[in-house]
């Protein structure tokens, strides 16, 4: 069993291979892309790349300034050029769930004003259909137990609020997540991401369908970049 920390790293680090100088950055959050962050780091301090970052997180936000990369506010942007991030999912046609690290509403946005998106992940990302992995949605604090209800009275599934009532987990936004037992279920994203946002309460959904053009996969035998067909890097 190959060291799945050591594969991680070589994900992130080998994604760094679409980064170019010049370039403005989504900078995304996790485990895995954190080593691409560093990796661009190193790009900056030792090559002198010049790009700017745009980060999901404050986690990111931190990490990256620690590392002396030139960052920029979401709101102060309209389009990048690229953004790396890891993932919770990925099925065959690159749909993601994403928000394990609670940054999904950051995450989507900075995705979706990106030219491109690439993702690093390991092999037990790889399903053939979404829903393992539990759903995160971002809520309204004030409105987390109507939504719970919503989704279960309009689908039967079940959902808990992530940290429970007495000490939630808040996020960047101060929002809450509500992860969502869906199962390995969910054949039609894109549908299930549109219900779930018209639902009150809810600020956004981890389903990210159409954004994803590549994924850079660590495997026990390497690292594998799986282009999408018809994504935006073909
Ligand atoms: C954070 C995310 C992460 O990208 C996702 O949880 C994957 O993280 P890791 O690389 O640590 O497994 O969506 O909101």
């Amino acid at each position: 069993m190959a060291d799945v920390e050591g594969l991680k790293r070589e994900a992130g680090i080998t994604a760094c291979g679409f980064v170019r100088s010049g370039m403005s950055l989504g900078l995304g959050t996790g485990s895995t892309v954190r080593y691409t962050i560093i990796e661009i780091g190193r790009m900056i301090s030792e090559d002198g790349i010049d790009v700017v970052g745009v980060p999901t997180s404050e986690s990111t936000r931190e990490l990256a300034e620690s590392l002396g990369i030139p960052l920029i506010p979401i709101s102060e942007v309209n389009r990048l050029d690229l953004t790396i991030d890891g993932a919770d999912e990925f099925d065959p046609e690159f749909s993601l769930i994403k928000g394990g690290g609670g940054a999904l509403t950051r995450e989507k946005e900075v995705a979706m004003i990106s030219d491109s998106m690439i993702v690093v992940a390991d092999d037990r990302k790889k399903v053939p259909v979404l829903g393992e992995f539990d759903l995160p949605i971002e809520v309204s604090p004030n409105k987390w137990k109507e939504v719970s209800e919503a989704i279960s009275q309009s689908s039967g599934i079940e959902s808990t609020l992530r940290g429970g009532e007495h000490s939630p987990y808040v996020t960047d936004n101060d929002g809450f997540i509500l992860d969502c037992k869906f199962g390995p279920t969910i054949t039609e994203p894109s549908i299930l991401e549109a219900q779930l946002l018209s639902i009150d309460g809810v600020v956004q959904v981890g389903l990210f369908v159409g954004l994803c053009d590549a994924v850079v996969m660590a495997t026990d035998s390497g690292v594998e970049t799986i282009v999408n067909p018809v994504g935006r890097l073909h």
